[in-house]
This record gives structure tokens, C-alpha cells and sequence, in this order.
């Protein structure tokens, strides 16, 4: 599948490096303002094409997405230290309006992936802007917070990450819900699970491990400015599933037309994705406050996204 990727800064390149290195597109093109950059980014990632896979990788301007399945939309700036991902809105809000109708000129039928910060409102930004399905408007929402959780329940199990089940819903960025409820290691719920591994999980852990997710960019940002490898790689998994038709469950953002009472507001569930976008949403079994917390981040993500100008 042929993919666009409009933003070639940091998570727009180390996606564009993701899908070399697992093979997840058969051509690849990169879109920046700073059409230098692209060409850089694209040259030196084309490098790597020997040692990977045979991508087609280089830049071009916007007609050169023609053809394209998917667009990931990585434009615009990124979080500074002491920034939330909130704090972006208006500034990115400006960048999609003029880069979506660009991209749907040139490339109609493509699949919209939106990684620009504040991802869930850009999400809903794009929907509105481009007037397509919902369905066909991707956020990459919490797939990443997703794998934290994983990465840091697995560090603390010793287990593998990828045979630990959990996932993380609502808000990409503060307000965010860790289902420990649902959270499981070969189907035993991951208390249990921890204490035949030898490793009963205590109330600290659980802090320890809800804060290292939800503050993980946070870190991450005050020691080398951004974050790119997690997302790159998250953005990969999900170009790969819909270049696949793969029916993948994973958490990602969509507009939900009615969420644990809300309307119209755009957060991550766990969803289908197969090549036409999402395909189904599955609602969790949430625990009472596992719920209320979703109601929250919900009702944050609404009244930010209906600030925004229409
Ligand atoms: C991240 O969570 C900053 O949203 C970006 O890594």
C-alpha cells in the first residue's frame, strides 16, 4: 500500500523508519512545509531500504499522494517541557486546516491517520474539516499508552509485553483510563496472574505503573525534547493493519457518536481496523470507576474540542 505521511519532523520520519523496518507499506511519501526536510528525511531513510525492506520511500508535494491509502497526519509543533498536549490545540488547529484539503485533492479515498497533538481534538478536527465517514478518520488516540501499560505490567510480571492484555481508553494525554479491571496474562486477571508469578502487584505498583503511563511523555520530553520512537512504531502497527485488512483489535481515537453518556466526542476504545479504517468499536466490561474516570476524560475532550472554532 502506498502511505503519505504529511509532517516530517520527528514522529513523521521515525513512523515513516517503522514501516521500513517492519514492511508494513510498499511506498511511502513524505509532505513537509519545509520540502528540504522531507527530501532529507526521505534520503536518509531510503538508506536504510538494503538492510529492511523494498519501500519505495521519497518526498514530494501534496499531489504526489495521489494513489495513497492511508495518510498519517504528523504535521504541526509538538509538546515543549511543561507544555500539555492541550496547550496545542489552536496553534495545530490552524495546520489542518489548510493541510487537509490538500491532501483529500490529491488523494480522496485514503484513510486519514492523525498523530498531531492534541490528537484526540485534531482527530475531531479532521473529521469536521474533511467531511469524510468517521470511520475513515483515524486518531492514533491511546494506542501508545496502550503499550506502555503493556511494556511496564510486563517489565513488572517478567513477562513478555505482547502476552500481557490491558488496555488504555478515553483521553490521549492526562485525563486517560487504565483498565486494570479487564487487564489479563493468558486470560487470568493480572493480579492474580502476578501473584503465581511470584510478584503480587501491591497498591504502590499500581500508582507507580498508572503514572509512569500517564506521565511517561512527560519524562520522556524532559530528558531529549520529544517523543517519536513509541508512536512511530504504534503508527506503523496501524498503517500495517489497514494496508492488511488485518481486523487488528487495538485501542485507538474515533468520534463516538455516544460514549458512557457523552455525544459526539472523539476518545480512544478498543476498535477493529481492517483497510477501509475502523470497522467495529468493542466496549469494555469497565469497573464502576474505571467508568466514571472515561465519563471524565470524556467530558474534557468535548469541551475542548467545542472550544475550538467551528
Ligand atoms: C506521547 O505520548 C507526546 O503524545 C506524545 O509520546
Amino acid at each position: 500500500m502506498k502511505v503519505g505521511i504529511v509532517g516530517a519532523g520527528f514522529v513523521g520520519s521515525t513512523a515513516a523508519f517503522a514501516m521500513v523496518t517492519t514492511g508494513a507499506a510498499s511506498e511511502i511519501v513524505l509532505v513537509d512545509a519545509n520540502a528540504a526536510l522531507a527530501k532529507s528525511q526521505a534520503q536518509d531513510i531510503a538508506h536504510a531500504i538494503p538492510f529492511t525492506h523494498a519501500v519505495a520511500v521519497h518526498a514530494g508535494p501534496y499531489a504526489a499522494l495521489e494513489g495513497a491509502g492511508v495518510v498519517v497526519l504528523s504535521a504541526g509543533v509538538g509538546q515543549k517541557p511543561g507544555e500539555t498536549r492541550l496547550d496545542l490545540l489552536e496553534r495545530n488547529a490552524r495546520v489542518f486546516a489548510e493541510v487537509i484539503p490538500a491532501v483529500l485533492a490529491a488523494a480522496p479515498d485514503a484513510v486519514l491517520l492523525v498523530a498531531t497533538n492534541p490528537v484526540d481534538v485534531m482527530t475531531q478536527i479532521a473529521t469536521r474539516i474533511s467531511g469524510l465517514p468517521p470511520h475513515r478518520v483515524i486518531g492514533s488516540g491511546t494506542v501508545l499508552d496502550t503499550a506502555r501499560f503493556r511494556a511496564l505490567l510486563g517489565a513488572r510480571l517478567g513477562v513478555t509485553p505482547k502476552s500481557v492484555h490491558a488496555h488504555v481508553v478515553g483521553e490521549h494525554g492526562d485525563s486517560e483510563v487504565l483498565l486494570w479491571s479487564g487487564a489479563t496474562v493468558a486470560g487470568v486477571p493480572v493480579y492474580r496472574a502476578a501473584a503465581q508469578l511470584g510478584r503480587p502487584l501491591t497498591a504502590e505498583d499500581r500508582t507507580a505503573i498508572d503514572e509512569g503511563v500517564r506521565r511517561a511523555a512527560y519524562h520522556i520530553i524532559a530528558g531529549k525534547g520529544h517523543t517519536a520512537f513509541g508512536i512511530g512504531g504504534g503508527l506503523a502497527r496501524l498503517v500495517a493493519a489497514i494496508a492488511g485488512d488485518e481486523k487488528l483489535v487495538t485501542t485507538c481515537a474515533l468520534l463516538n457518536e455516544l460514549v458512557v453518556g457523552v455525544p459526539d466526542v472523539v476518545l480512544s476504545l478498543p476498535r477493529v481496523i481492517g483497510a477501509r479504517g475502523v470497522i467495529d468499536t468493542i466496549l469494555p466490561d469497565f469497573a464502576p470507576d474505571e467508568e466514571a474516570a472515561l465519563r471524565h476524560s470524556a467530558a474534557i475532550l468535548k469541551e475542548a474540542a467545542d472550544g475550538v472554532e467551528q
